[in-house]
C-alpha cells in the first residue's frame, strides 16, 4: 500500500528501515521461470510418488524391485525372491509397505538445502527469486517452529546412507534374469545402474556430509585424509542441485519402469 509506503507503517520490504522502492522488482528478466518451473516439477513428483507409494501393487517384476518399495519391511509385501525382505513391522501393518521406509529419503530431500531453497521460493514466493521482495510481511527464517526443524537434516543424512546402500545391494540383484540365475543384465539393469549411481553423487553432494567430512577442524595439515575428501565432495557438492533434479527423476523413472513391467506393460529388452 502507497499509503504504508510514505509512513513507514508497512510490513516486510516496506518496513521504515527499508529502502523506500515502490515497485516490488527492477528486474527486467524473466525471473519467474524458475520458481514456475520448479514448482511444477516438484508438483508431478509428489502427485507421482504419492499415487505410487499408497498404490501397494505392482512395485516387484523379477529380478526388480522398486526403489520406493526397498527395503519390504511389512508383512504385507508381495513375496519377493529379491530385495531385502524385513518383516520388522509384522503383519499388524495394514498400509502400503513403501509409506514404512519412504519417510527417510523423502525426509532427507524435504529438509536439503537445496530443495529447502527451491520449495521455498516455488511454493511460498519467500523470496520469489533473487531481488523480487517477497509478499509477506514478516521474515523470521528458519529461527521458529516449524522451520527450525529444518535442522535435523544431518540426521536424515544418515538414514539415506542405508537407504542408499540398500538400492545399491537391490542394483547388484539386478545382474540375474527372471529366474535368478546369475550374470545376466536388462535395460532394467541399466536404469538401475544409472539411478544408484545418481543417488549416490546426490547424497555424498550433501552439505551436511560435506560438513561431516571437513567441517571443525583447526588444520587440513594435520588432516590430510579428511583434507582430500572434504575436496572431494566439494567439487560433488558444486552440483548438488543438478544432482538433486537427476537423481530424483531416475529414482522415479526406476520405479516407473518396475511399474511398466510388473503390468506386463513392457517387457525388459535383455542385454547379455
Ligand atoms: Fe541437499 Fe543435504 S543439503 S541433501
Amino acid at each position: 500500500d502507497p499509503a504504508d509506503l510514505a509512513t513507514g507503517r508497512g510490513g516486510g520490504v516496506h518496513e521504515a528501515s527499508r529502502a523506500a522502492i515502490a515497485a516490488r522488482h527492477l528486474r527486467t528478466d524473466r525471473w519467474w521461470l524458475a520458481p514456475a518451473l520448479t514448482a511444477a516439477g516438484l508438483l508431478a513428483f509428489v502427485v507421482y510418488s504419492t499415487w505410487r507409494a499408497f498404490s501397494n501393487s505392482d512395485y516387484y517384476a523379477a529380478p526388480y524391485v522398486s526403489p520406493f518399495y526397498s527395503p519390504c519391511l511389512a508383512e504385507n509385501c508381495v513375496p519377493m525372491k529379491a530385495g531385502p525382505n524385513w518383516e520388522i513391522f509384522g503383519s499388524w501393518w495394514g498400509l502400503s509397505p513403501a509409506l514404512l521406509i519412504l519417510i527417510f529419503p523423502l525426509g532427507f530431500r524435504l529438509t536439503c538445502y537445496y530443495y529447502r531453497k527451491a520449495y521455498y521460493r516455488g511454493f511460498w514466493a519467500s523470496p520469489p527469486a533473487c531481488a523480487v521482495a517477497e509478499p509477506h510481511r514478516k521474515y523470521t527464517g528458519e529461527t521458529r517452529f516449524p522451520l527450525v526443524l529444518q535442522n535435523i537434516h544431518r540426521y536424515f543424512f544418515y538414514a539415506a546412507l542405508p537407504v542408499a546402500g540398500i538400492l545399491t545391494y537391490d542394483t547388484v540383484l539386478a545382474f540375474r534374469d527372471a529366474s535368478y540365475a546369475w550374470g545376466h543384465a536388462g535395460l532394467g539393469t541399466v536404469v538401475f545402474l544409472v539411478n544408484i549411481v545418481l543417488i549416490w553423487a546426490y547424497t555424498f553432494s550433501c552439505h551436511s556430509c560435506r560438513h561431516i567430512v571437513g567441517g571443525r577442524l583447526r588444520h587440513f595439515s594435520r588432516h590430510p585424509v579428511r583434507y582430500r575428501l572434504w575436496g572431494l565432495v566439494g567439487r560433488l557438492n558444486d552440483h548438488h542441485m543438478l544432482l538433486a533434479w537427476t537423481s530424483l527423476f531416475s529414482v522415479a523413472f526406476a520405479d516407473f519402469y518396475v511399474y511398466l513391467l510388473a503390468t506386463g506393460t513392457f517387457d525388459d529388452p535383455r542385454i547379455f
